[in-house]
């Protein structure tokens, strides 16, 4: 097999049968709450307790969760394209921590991860496995009250784009997996592979909102597909 590369982008589908709530299910991960109040600066500005409470409860989650086979087969698929003198560029929107509980070596979390805490005084980033409150002090300047959990949020822009589109621009594939296509840039992606002429597919229960311009689709849960499309690479 020719080395390749592949950059995979995945969504909450990929950790649904973990038992985490995707976001656009019926009763999805907003618990109630409007977006606005839980997901935006304007929110954490109004309610700062509110939107911890909301992520503690969360992070808490996480303890309660392992990784499935698709977690796993993609942390395969990183060692396997690797060995053959590949890589993979594994973007996940996902903020829970189980690519990497599941042997993945680097991920690039660009909506934020629940597991670490940012300082929005001196943007000094560190990790926080417990609950957090407004009198949470910065572990670097120690200012208390502008520490919230490091989160992409509505309005803001998303980590790692450049890295991203660098990865792309050198890619032989980009693919999808669990994801709704709901949201930008993370929806754009297929759009900006497929200009730049490389091949595109996707994984998912159902088809995404930009399914159209994807090479492939396959439907199914990704715990099934993934570990298959994985072995077909790698054989
Ligand atoms: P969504 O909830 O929008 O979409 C989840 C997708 O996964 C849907 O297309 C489902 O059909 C699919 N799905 C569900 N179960 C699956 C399974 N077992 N196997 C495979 N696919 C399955 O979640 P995302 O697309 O990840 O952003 O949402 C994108 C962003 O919207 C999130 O990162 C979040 C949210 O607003 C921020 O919070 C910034």
């Amino acid at each position: 097999m020719k080395s390749q590369k592949i950059v995979i982008l995945t969504g909450a589908g990929v950790s649904a049968e973990s038992g985490i709530d995707t976001f656009r299910a019926a009763g999805g991960l907003w618990e109630n709450h409007r977006v606005e109040d839980v997901a935006t600066p304007e929110g954490f500005a109004k309610d700062p307790e509110l939107v911890h409470r909301f992520y503690n409860l969360r992070r808490a989650a996480l303890k309660t969760v392992k990784p499935n086979p698709a977690h796993y087969a993609l942390a395969k698929l990183e060692a396997g394209l690797m060995e053959q003198g590949g890589q993979l560029t594994l973007v996940t929107q996902n903020v829970d921590d189980l690519h990497e509980r599941g042997g993945a070596k680097e991920v690039i979390h660009m909506h934020g991860i629940l597991t670490s805490m940012l300082c929005g005084t001196c943007e000094h980033r560190w990790e926080h496995l417990e609950d957090a409150s407004p009198n949470l002090s910065c572990r670097k300047c120690y200012v208390t009250g502008t520490s919230r959990p490091d989160i992409v949020w509505f309005g803001e822009m998303p980590y790692a784009m450049h890295v991203i589109e660098e990865r792309l621009a050198a890619c032989d594939l980009f693919v999808s997996i669990g994801t709704s296509g709901a949201v930008y840039p993370a929806a754009g992606f297929v759009q900006l592979a497929r200009s730049m002429g490389k091949a595109t597919l996707e994984l998912n229960l159902e088809r995404s909102q930009g399914s159209n311009f994807f090479d492939e689709t396959r439907l199914g849960p990704a715990g099934t597909l993934v570990p298959q499309w994985v072995d077909e690479v790698l054989s």
